[in-house]
């Protein structure tokens, strides 16, 4: 199965909470609303209201409380000195709350607390609450069978949808992380394809915007049994073909049968956070096994550049990502306007010093080889049709490869976590404005070498300004068409006028949401049941479900579930398992996957 470490989740939590800083003013509320739902309403919410306090309900939060001479209130509006709710809540990890040992007091930060003071600093109002009515599986698929039958006859087998229904129907999911979500799905869309033209995913009529129809032959995927292969990773597929709801199993049927899939949804968070990892990003993207097929593909030839004196390099000791010399190289195609390749150094290379070697790499023609360095990998970026962006990392041969070693590209984030940046999602984190100019060119004044070589240095190390004007324009290709992809979904409503830039990136966001625990609500909504009290119900009146380790499920204060552990498979997910235990339907086994 395909993971994300939680050094991912760290480096976006720190991202969230930058925004979390520039919104402060407007959206205080919310945020504060969502902190007590996400760090508290475990165990202070809904059948668990440990010391009576409900932190859900503005007027529990406010009564008052004790004996006559020594009343209290959880929060008095206005005063922080009197809200005894604050009390609890010291900087750091020795906190009272919450709960010290829990997850959520780990992933509580000192921003969050300091939040919760400003929140009741202003009043300590509640967000004015969004009512959006539950909607079932059975309508999502009436939904899909409409499209199928209004689309050609010879579309329709490469219709295919994606939900985000479950997050919909969670009231615990804002408005706003609705739009993150699908601005994060159009992003996805748009990061794995060829096609020319920037793609706006178009909801369903009456799913709330959360049922996304795609034409895999629109986005250049109805090639190489793509979708078969996604559905090898895919935990969460379900067939209604033998439950007892006659009208869920009849719409299943048709749905499926027009498209011609065994399976033709799923969910949007799933496919975002792997399908922008390998092994689906190189087989959706189709990216090649080596530098030179690449080359081909985009008309590139980058020796020939070199000897031609073509392109522009800027080199340097240490950079934000490489402890050793980095070298940055840009080259312009007939097929893609900019191509970026970086060449990085294991440390202690012999020739990895570029004021001495700065013409490498090594190859038969290079009449520089003794001015030439040796590499130890890359790092690739180039602009797709689209104007989004592709990515690769290659090895110093030039394979491909999945992740990058430790010793050649170090991540500033390392002391949160695992340092090993992951090909698409790691690159679309971090070059989320695209091209990142923070880097200058230490070879061109550098005088280590001479005469002939000299020359050549000098053509191909251009000026900083020079540099800086490349990669700005190579920016501005890329905001372009990111404005394009998530402005539809980001800049609406309240948003109309701010930049893309003043929201979190989309993608890192999701995944950062995706891997928090699942709480007992986010489970039953994942199957599909609206209520939780009726899957905890159920969990109590069938034993059977407890062997699955789902006691937390049922405890006061419930527990919580890790995503891994839901998604686990052994021929079937755990989710797989309790739905078809709970009768909710059928697990759909699919083949191994094949691509690696
Ligand atoms: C993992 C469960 C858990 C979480 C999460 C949690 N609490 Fe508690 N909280 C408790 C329990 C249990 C008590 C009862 C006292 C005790 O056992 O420490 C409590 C008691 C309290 C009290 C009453 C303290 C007193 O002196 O009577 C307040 C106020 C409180 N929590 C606030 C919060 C806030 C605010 C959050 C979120 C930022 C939070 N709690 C998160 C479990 C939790
Ligand atoms: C932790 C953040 C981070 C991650 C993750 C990251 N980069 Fe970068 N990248 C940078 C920074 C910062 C620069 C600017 C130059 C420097 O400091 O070395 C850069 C520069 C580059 C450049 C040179 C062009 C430019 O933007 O200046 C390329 C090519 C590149 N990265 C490719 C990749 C690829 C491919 C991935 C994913 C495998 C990736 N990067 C992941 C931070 C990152």
């Amino acid at each position: 199965m395909i993971r994300l470490s939680s050094f991912f989740i760290l480096m976006f939590l720190s991202a969230e909470y930058l925004y979390a800083h520039n919104e402060q003013s407007k959206d205080l509320n919310q945020q504060a609303y969502q902190i007590l739902q996400t760090r508290c309403y475990r165990c202070h919410g809904g059948s668990a209201k440990q010391a009576g306090l409900d932190v859900l309900s503005r007027a529990n939060l406010l009564e008052e409380r004790g004996e006559t001479g020594s009343r209290f209130a959880w929060v008095v509006p206005g005063s922080v000195e009197t809200s005894t709710l604050l009390d609890t809540l010291e900087p750091g990890p020795d906190s009272y709350m919450p709960k010290q040992g829990s997850p959520e007091s780990k992933a509580m930060t000192d921003e969050e607390k300091q939040l919760l003071v400003n929140w009741v600093k202003a009043g300590a109002e509640f967000p004015v609450v969004e009512n959006r009515s539950f909607i079932s599986e059975v309508q999502i698929l009436k939904a899909m069978r409409n499209h199928l039958l209004s689309a050609k006859a010879d579309d329709r087998t490469n219709i295919r949808f994606y939900t985000l229904t479950h997050l919909y129907n969670n009231p615990s999911v804002s408005e706003l992380d609705l739009r993150l979500y699908r601005a994060a799905f159009a992003k996805t869309l748009n990061s794995l394809t060829k096609r020319r033209e920037v793609f706006i995913p178009e909801p369903l009529p009456e799913t709330g915007e959360s049922v996304y129809p795609v034409n895999l032959e629109e986005l250049y995927w109805n090639r190489d049994d793509i979708w078969a292969e996604i559905l090898s990773h895919y935990p969460y597929a379900l067939k209604y073909d033998y439950v007892k709801d006659e009208e869920l199993q009849q719409l299943w049927k048709d749905v499926s049968q027009f498209s011609g899939a065994d399976v033709p949804y799923l969910r949007a968070d799933w496919f975002i956070v792997t399908a922008t990892q390998p092994p689906l990003y190189h087989l959706l993207l189709d990216i090649p096994q080596t530098l030179s097929e690449l080359e081909h593909q985009l008309q590139l030839d980058i020796t020939q550049n070199f000897l031609h004196g073509d392109l522009a390099r800027s080199g340097y000791a240490k950079s934000g990502v490489s402890q050793q010399n980095r070298l940055l190289e840009r080259h312009s195609t007939p097929a893609t306007p900019y191509f970026w390749i970086s060449y990085d150094f294991l440390p202690r290379r012999a020739r990895g010093d570029l004021t001495r070697f700065p013409l490498g790499p090594v190859f038969p023609e290079n009449p520089f080889n003794n001015q030439a360095f040796d590499h130890d990998g890359g790092e690739i970026i180039w602009s797709l049709p689209n104007g989004m962006q592709g990515y690769m990392l290659v090895d110093g041969k030039g394979n491909r490869i999945n992740e990058g070693p430790v010793d050649v590209v170090f991540d500033r984030s390392a002391v949160l976590g695992t340092p090993s940046i992951i090909n698409g999602i790691s690159c679309i984190y971090c070059h989320r404005d695209g091209m990142i100019s923070e880097f200058r060119d230490e070879i061109r004044h550098a005088d280590a070498v001479g005469g002939k070589p000299r020359e050549h240095v000098l053509k191909i190390y251009p000026t900083h300004e020079k540099m800086q004007s490349l990669t700005k324009g190579d920016r501005e290709i890329f905001m372009r068409a990111l404005e394009k992809v998530t402005g539809p979904y980001l800049l609406v409503g309240p948003d109309e006028n701010k930049n893309i830039k003043d929201f979190p990136e989309p993608i890192g966001k999701v995944a950062e949401m995706y891997f928090r625990d699942l709480t007992p609500q986010q489970m039953a909504l994942e199957l599909g049941i609206q209520e939780t009290e009726i899957l905890q119900a159920k969990i109590e009146a069938n034993r059977e479900l407890l062997r699955y380790g789902l006691g937390t499920m049922i405890q006061d204060p419930p527990g919580t579930l890790k995503r891994d552990k839901w998604e686990t498979r052994e021929g079937t997910s755990l989710m797989q398992d309790i739905a078809s235990e709970l009768r909710m339907g059928v697990p759909y086994v699919s083949r191994q996957p094949i691509y690696e």
